[in-house]
């Protein structure tokens, strides 16, 4: 054949494939999701998410080490608290002296150059198991819910972490957020916003891990409907408006389209959650014999910054770290 253009020329030799290599998959990509529970028991594994544990204290700490000398740059903290702290209000969320504050405390005292992230939503301290207040006729408010994620968002901040991730969608919970954090006296404390987060089943496991499971409804009335695009690119822009760092599309394998539409649609870091459900499939196939683990995950991470992640929150990230150290 007469062929002026052969593409393969680029790919006959590992260290030309290295060369033009597009997108490299870094350590400094990754941020790992951490359960912590009350007490000082041993870790408690999580039986749909193999590898995955709730961690006392104490232990939590010794696994950050471990993580920061990988050279993970993050955790995102959740907390497992028990039915009796909860309430329908979600009170124990700002509670100054609460299981996440006295986490955040610990961590940075111990470790500070590990970025945290703590989450912020109520359903972790909702006897219901909502995001959000509920009325009496199971309607989620909106305006009230804001008030007391602000309270949890600012006490986070007093115990020290570095970034609050607002991830129960509310409206203008971002603005509100960063009006008080300011007001506060912590304009460095910076948001990251679950802005496209959409109403999904990959969740499962990680409601397993934390018994966070809502007791009635669904999420729909304020989780995304995973049919919608161009509504992320809304969402992104009035947490961007309302003043969020970064912003985040959850999940991820299913939502590569929303990721790289996102990623052309604004210049500040995006980050992909690579969710319970999805590292539950690799788990369970894995286990099976039916797939490379590394592999499947190497490439899955690869394909997630490819499509416009700058960073990934993913339940492999310390595998992940080790594997590409080895290398
Ligand atoms: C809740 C929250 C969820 C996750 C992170 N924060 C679950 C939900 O919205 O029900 C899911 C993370 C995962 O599945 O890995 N605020």
């Amino acid at each position: 054949m007469q062929l002026t253009h052969r593409p393969r020329r680029l790919r006959r030799h590992p260290t030309l494939r290295r060369l033009v290599q597009e997108t490299v998959l870094s350590v400094n990509d990754l941020i790992y999701p951490m359960f912590v529970m009350a007490g000082d028991g041993e870790p408690v594994a999580i039986s749909s998410m193999p590898g995955c544990f709730r961690y006392a204290l104490a232990q939590l700490l010794l696994e950050i080490k471990t993580i920061a000398e990988l050279g993970i740059p993050g955790i995102a903290l959740f907390p497992v608290i028990s039915e009796q702290q909860k309430d329908d209000q979600g009170s124990e969320s700002f509670n100054p002296e609460g299981l996440v504050q006295r986490t955040v405390k610990a961590i940075k005292s111990l470790v500070p150059d590990i970025l945290v992230f703590t989450d912020v939503a109520l359903d972790p301290f909702t006897t219901h198991g909502h995001d959000g207040l509920v009325d009496t006729q199971g309607r989620i408010l909106n305006d009230e819910t804001v008030d007391v994620l602000v309270k949890m968002a600012v006490s986070q901040a007093q115990a020290g972490t570095d970034f609050v991730a607002p991830s129960d969608m509310m409206d203008g919970r971002v603005g509100a957020i960063r009006e008080a954090l300011d007001a506060a006296g912590y304009p460095d404390v910076g948001i990251l916003a679950y802005s496209a987060k959409y109403a999904s089943a990959y969740y499962g496991p990680f409601r397993d891990a934390l018994d966070s499971a809502p007791k009635f409804g669904d999420k729909k009335t304020y989780q995304m409907n995973p049919a919608n695009s161009r509504e992320a690119l809304r969402e992104i822009d009035l947490d961007i408006d309302e003043g969020a760092d970064m912003v985040m599309v959850k999940p991820a394998l299913a939502y590569m389209d929303v990721i790289y539409q996102v990623k052309m649609h604004t210049d500040v870091p995006v980050a992909a959650y690579n969710v319970s459900g999805e590292y539950a499939m690799v788990k369970a196939a894995a286990q099976n014999g039916w797939i490379d683990e590394k592999k499947i995950v190497l490439e899955t991470l690869t394909a997630m910054k490819r499509a416009g992640a700058d960073v990934i929150l993913t339940y492999h990230a310390v595998e992940a770290a080790r594997w590409l150290k080895a290398r």
